[in-house]
Formats: C-alpha cells, sequence, structure tokens
C-alpha cells in the first residue's frame, strides 16, 4: 500500500486529500500541473522552530528564506506568524515589501550585486549583508547605513549536493577570514555604528556537525574582530540550510537536538569571546515550506520498451527543476490510487525535449493508467521559484489550501503569456 507521509495529506478510501481537500477535484477544477499549498504546515513548521529554538534562548529571530518559495501568500503567512524575510535580490525584497514586511523585518544576503542594486537596497531601507570588500566599498561610497553586516565564509561547507554547498575554499560567498577585519575597519571608520555577522554554510543538512563546526569558527571570527576594533555585534546570523528527509530511508533531523546544541555552543561561545548577548538569527527556507506543497501532475503516456516503463506526465524539468539540477528524490504517489500495491517500476517522465527531463527514475508504482494523478510530494521548496518557461510552456498555477478551504493563489500562464514583453524590430515587421 503506498504510504502518505503525513497527517495533512490524507488517504481517504485510496484518494489523496490535502489538508481536507481532494486532490482529484483540484486537478479538475485547476487543471494540472498544478501546486497545492497546505497553510497549517507552513504555519506548524515555523512554529516549531521558532518554539523550539525559543525555549533555549530567548533572542532568537527568523528570517525566512525567500528563495525557496517567493509565492505571496507564503510571505502573508510567515508575516502572520512574526517571522522576517532574508532575501537574495531586489526582487525578493520588492516581493516582501509587497507582501507587507516593514523594511526592519527584511535582511539582504546578495553576491554579486550591482551599483543600482546596493541604491534600491538603500532606498528601501532594509539591512544589508555584504558578501565582498568590493560590495561593500561601493556601498560606502554613496551610503553610509546605520547598521552593516558581513557574510563570512566559515572554511566549511555542507549541503545535499555540490551545488547548494554555500561555504569552504571552492566556494563563492562570503568573506574569508582575513579580509572580515578590514571589513568591519572599513565600516566603522565611514561612522556605521551597528554590527552583524552572517554565514551560510549551505542547504538541506539532516545532521547538526556542520553547524556547530562552522558556528565554532564563525563566533572565533566575531571574537577577533570584536578583540581588534571593539564592535559589538547586534546579531549573530548561522544561516539557514536546515534540510528535510526526501527519500523513505532519511531520517528527519532531530529539532529539540539541533536547537539545544546550537545555542548551548551559541551561549558558551559568545561569554568566551565577551560579545555580550547578541540575537541569533536562522534563515531557513526548505524547512518551513518543502513538505507543505505538492505537486500535482496528471499522465497523459504510458510507453512500454522492451527495457523500461516510461509513465509520461505533464510536469517536466520546466516545473520541477531539482530532479534534473540536482540528482534529487521526491517521494510520489498516485492520487487516485493510494490503496493499490505497488507492483510495476516506472520511469516518470516530464513533457520537455531532453533526455534528462525525468521527474524519478526506476520508481515502484502502482500498475499506471493514461488518466491518473501522481502527486510528486516534498515540492515546495526550490519548486514554482525555480520554476521556467522552457520548451515555451506557460507555469503552473499555485492553490492554497486550509482547513478544507482553497483558493487560486497564482493563475496558470496562457500561451499569450509566451508574447510578453517580446517586440520585434521594424525591419521583421
Ligand atoms: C543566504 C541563504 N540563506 C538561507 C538559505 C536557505 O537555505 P534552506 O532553504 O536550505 O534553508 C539560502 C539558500 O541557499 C541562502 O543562500
Amino acid at each position: 500500500m503506498a504510504k502518505v507521509i503525513h497527517e495533512y495529506f490524507e488517504n481517504k478510501d485510496g484518494l489523496l486529500y490535502v489538508d481536507g481537500v481532494s486532490a482529484l477535484k483540484l486537478a479538475k477544477e485547476f487543471d494540472t500541473p498544478l501546486y497545492v499549498m497546505s497553510e497549517r504546515r507552513i504555519r506548524d513548521n515555523f512554529r516549531c522552530l521558532s518554539e523550539t529554538l525559543t525555549k533555549h534562548y530567548s533572542k532568537v529571530r527568523i528570517y525566512y528564506s525567500a528563495k525557496a518559495n517567493t509565492s505571496l501568500s507564503v510571505l502573508k503567512i510567515l508575516l502572520s506568524e512574526g517571522s522576517c524575510v532574508d532575501a537574495v535580490s531586489p526582487g525578493e525584497v520588492y516581493l516582501a515589501l509587497k507582501a507587507g514586511f516593514p523594511s526592519e523585518k527584511i535582511l539582504f544576503t546578495g553576491t554579486s550585486v550591482r551599483d543600482d542594486e546596493l541604491r534600491f537596497l538603500v532606498e528601501t531601507n532594509v539591512t544589508i549583508n555584504v558578501d565582498s570588500l568590493s560590495q561593500l566599498k561601493r556601498l560606502l561610497k554613496f551610503h553610509v547605513p546605520d547598521l552593516v553586516s558581513v557574510r563570512v565564509n566559515p572554511e566549511v561547507g555542507a549541503g545535499h549536493h555540490e551545488h547548494v554547498v554555500t561555504g569552504g575554499k571552492a566556494s563563492k560567498f562570503g568573506i574569508w577570514q582575513g579580509d572580515v577585519v578590514e571589513a568591519y575597519r572599513l565600516a566603522k571608520k565611514v561612522g556605521v555604528k551597528k554590527f552583524g555577522i552572517q554565514m551560510h554554510i549551505g542547504s538541506g543538512n539532516l545532521t547538526v556537525e556542520p553547524y556547530l563546526e562552522a558556528m565554532e569558527k564563525q563566533l572565533q571570527i566575531a571574537g577577533h574582530v570584536k578583540n581588534e576594533l571593539g564592535v559589538d555585534f547586534e546579531f549573530i546570523d548561522i544561516g539557514g540550510g536546515v534540510g528535510v528527509p526526501y527519500r523513505p530511508e532519511e531520517k528527519p533531523l532531530d529539532i529539540d537536538e539541533f536547537a539545544e546544541r546550537i545555542l548551548e555552543l551559541f551561549k558558551n561561545k559568545t561569554r568566551e569571546y565577551e560579545l555580550g548577548e547578541p540575537w541569533i538569527y536562522l534563515e531557513p527556507g526548505r524547512f518551513i515550506v518543502c513538505d507543505a506543497v505538492v505537486l500535482l501532475t496528471a499522465v497523459n503516456t504510458v510507453k512500454v520498451t522492451p527495457f523500461k516503463k516510461f509513465v509520461g506526465v505533464d510536469a517536466g524539468f520546466n516545473t520541477l527543476i531539482r530532479p534534473a539540477m540536482y540528482g534529487s528524490y521526491h517521494p510520489i504517489v498516485v492520487a487516485n490510487k493510494l490503496n493499490e500495491p505497488e507492483k510495476d517500476i516506472y520511469d516518470v517522465a516530464g513533457p520537455l525535449c531532453e533526455s534528462g527531463d525525468i521527474l524519478a527514475r526506476d520508481r515502484k508504482l502502482p500498475k499506471i493508467e493514461e488518466g491518473d494523478l501522481l502527486a510528486v510530494l516534498n515540492a515546495g521548496a526550490y519548486g514554482f521559484s525555480m520554476s521556467s518557461q522552457y520548451n515555451s510552456r506557460p507555469r503552473c498555477a499555485e492553490v492554497l489550501v486550509k482547513d478544507g478551504e482553497y483558493a487560486l493563489v497564482r493563475e496558470r500562464e496562457t500561451l499569450e503569456t509566451l508574447l510578453e514583453r517580446q517586440t520585434l524590430p521594424p525591419w521583421l515587421k
């Protein structure tokens, strides 16, 4: 029997329900591919992390990492939970402001940032976390912020794939230890009064050890900066990256243990380096939204060759790129056959003209027929936000579900959308 992985996704007589709403009904009403998001799960994930952390230390702030899922509804839900936002582009700052976040709740952590983007950040008055000496110098030429934060590379990286490891020797992110003091010195010299220090080691971590190792380094650097320049830190930001299990054999990170161990280290080291009692910031993305969303995709083709059985669906890597980009595994269930035995092995293939457009390889599923509805689970992080119009396929829609109610929160693009913003030069008209 197919398992449905948690209480938000129920199995009612073999049919998938998302927080009380039939997946089949949603697919019929809004067509597929379709992202379906559970509001309750997003709220519960946020509360779980926030409440567990504040049990151990009161000065904790969560900066939801918008890149994981920038749906306005998701941002609004998290605003109402008391979250702040970690933005990595002017676009994410813009969306967070539109969702109602005040600028003081937005932290910008960009890399390879242009001058006009820096001006936009200054105009919108968000906190800037600089990624390079170059960025800092260019910023200070036209503006002296009240607070400057510096992203350090703690020489430790971790993550589920090399593309998402963001610390260590090969990483383009952050400032190396040797330049960190110089960064704060420059800022202090021109009159910056308040300081933060940030790191982000990578994404999809299911153990606490890489955090502990990186935090030791980050706090040591903070202690050194304090010693050299006498600056105090308003906050110490340890980034995001808290993982979520995707494969059946993976175990979730124990959030109680995670909170206890990182905050124990934090308290010990801030005491040791005489850093006072700064805020600790975390920037989780995946942990908040990943398992709150399913991607519904309809089966249009079953193709059997002497070597393989292919299930052709209407979502490809234009809709969910993680399997193609990172080799990621997503659990898949057949939304209309949850009680049927999994007895055949299939490759689940998207509609793109690319051999790499495979959502799942060698997956054991119930016997599939055309017209079945598949649900790709754990699709809420880096799902829609990484989607594209590749192969000239309009992007899909998103629906938000809350305790049996539902609403379309992003319209499906149409063929006309493909022409938007295109113009022809006079000689081709
Ligand atoms: C600076 C920064 N913070 C936070 C995150 C969130 O990571 P995750 O979704 O794994 O929590 C990312 C993602 O790569 C990031 O680049």
